[in-house]
C-alpha cells in the first residue's frame, strides 16, 4: 500500500518535471528518491511514542512510513513544486512545514508536506499518507552530513560541533541565496523565450488546458 502510493507520486512528479522541461526548457528537479521506513524504525518510533506496535497505531500515528525526497536546483523551485503538488486534485495536503523560510534552530532547512494519496486496490480505494521533503542540493548536503554526525554521537552532539554545524548551515543558506539569484536571471530569460515561441505544441497544450481534455 505504501509502495503503491510512492509509485503514484513518483510518476506525478516525473510528469511535472517533464512538462516543465518541455514548456520552459528547464527542469526544476535535480533528482527524486524514495524509501519505505524499515520495520525496526517503525517499531522504535511507536515505542518512543509510548504506543503498542499495532497496525492501527502505525497507520494513525506515523506519517513518514512512505517518504519521498525531491532535490531542486534553486530555492524558488521548492515553492513552485509545493504549489504544483497543492494544485493536484487527487492528492490532499494534510500538513505543511516550511523550514525554508524559517530554518530550525539547529540550521536544518527543507519544506515538508504530509499528503494523502488515493490508492486503488482490488478491494477498494484507500488513502495513504506520504511524507514529501523538498530541498535544494545545498540543503540536502547539510542535512545528510548532519544526520550522519547526529548518528555518530547518538543524537548527543557536543556543543562545539553543534555551533559549527549551525555556522555551516548559515553558509549553505548564503550559497543557496546567491545561486538562486543567478538562477533568477536564467528563469527570466527562459520566460521571455517561452513567450516568444508559439509552436504547434503550445497551441495544442493551451487548447487542452482550456477545454480540460486532450481531444478525447
Ligand atoms: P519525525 O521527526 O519524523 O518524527 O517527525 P516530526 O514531527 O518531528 O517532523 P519534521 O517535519 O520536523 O521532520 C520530519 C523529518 O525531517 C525527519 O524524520 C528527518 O528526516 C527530517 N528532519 C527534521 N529535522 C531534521 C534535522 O534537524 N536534521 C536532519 N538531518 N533531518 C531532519
Ligand atoms: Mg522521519
Amino acid at each position: 500500500m505504501y509502495g503503491a502510493a510512492l509509485k503514484q507520486l513518483e510518476t506525478k512528479i516525473d510528469i511535472i518535471n517533464n512538462e516543465f522541461k518541455t514548456l520552459h526548457k528547464y527542469n526544476p528537479i535535480e533528482h527524486v528518491s524514495s524509501r519505505i521506513k524499515s520495520k525496526e524504525s517503525i517499531y522504535k518510533k511507536l515505542k518512543k511514542k509510548g504506543l503498542e506496535p499495532t497496525y492501527e497505531n502505525l497507520v494513525k500515528t506515523i506519517n513518514d512510513i512512505a517518504g519521498i525526497r525531491i532535490i531542486c536546483s534553486f530555492i524558488p523551485d521548492i515553492f513552485k513544486i509545493v504549489e504544483m503538488l497543492e494544485n493536484m486534485t487527487d492528492i490532499t495536503v494534510i500538513k505543511k512545514k516550511d523550514y525554508v523560510t524559517t530554518p530550525k534552530t539547529n540550521g536544518y532547512s527543507s519544506y515538508h508536506l504530509i499528503v494523502s494519496v488515493p490508492v486503488s486496490l482490488s478491494m477498494g480505494t484507500i488513502n495513504v499518507k506520504v511524507e514529501i521533503q523538498i530541498r535544494t542540493m545545498a540543503m540536502d548536503f547539510w542535512a545528510s552530513l548532519e544526520h550522519k554526525i547526529n548518528y555518530k554521537y547518538d543524537k548527543q552532539i557536543p556543543k562545539g560541533i553543534k555551533k559549527e554545524l549551525k555556522e555551516c548551515a548559515k553558509m549553505t543558506q548564503k550559497l543557496d541565496k546567491r545561486m538562486s539569484h543567478l538562477g533568477r536571471n536564467l528563469m527570466e530569460e527562459e520566460k521571455q523565450i517561452v513567450k516568444e515561441i508559439t509552436t504547434e505544441y503550445s497551441t495544442v497544450y493551451a487548447t487542452a488546458l482550456l477545454t480540460g481534455n486532450a481531444g478525447v
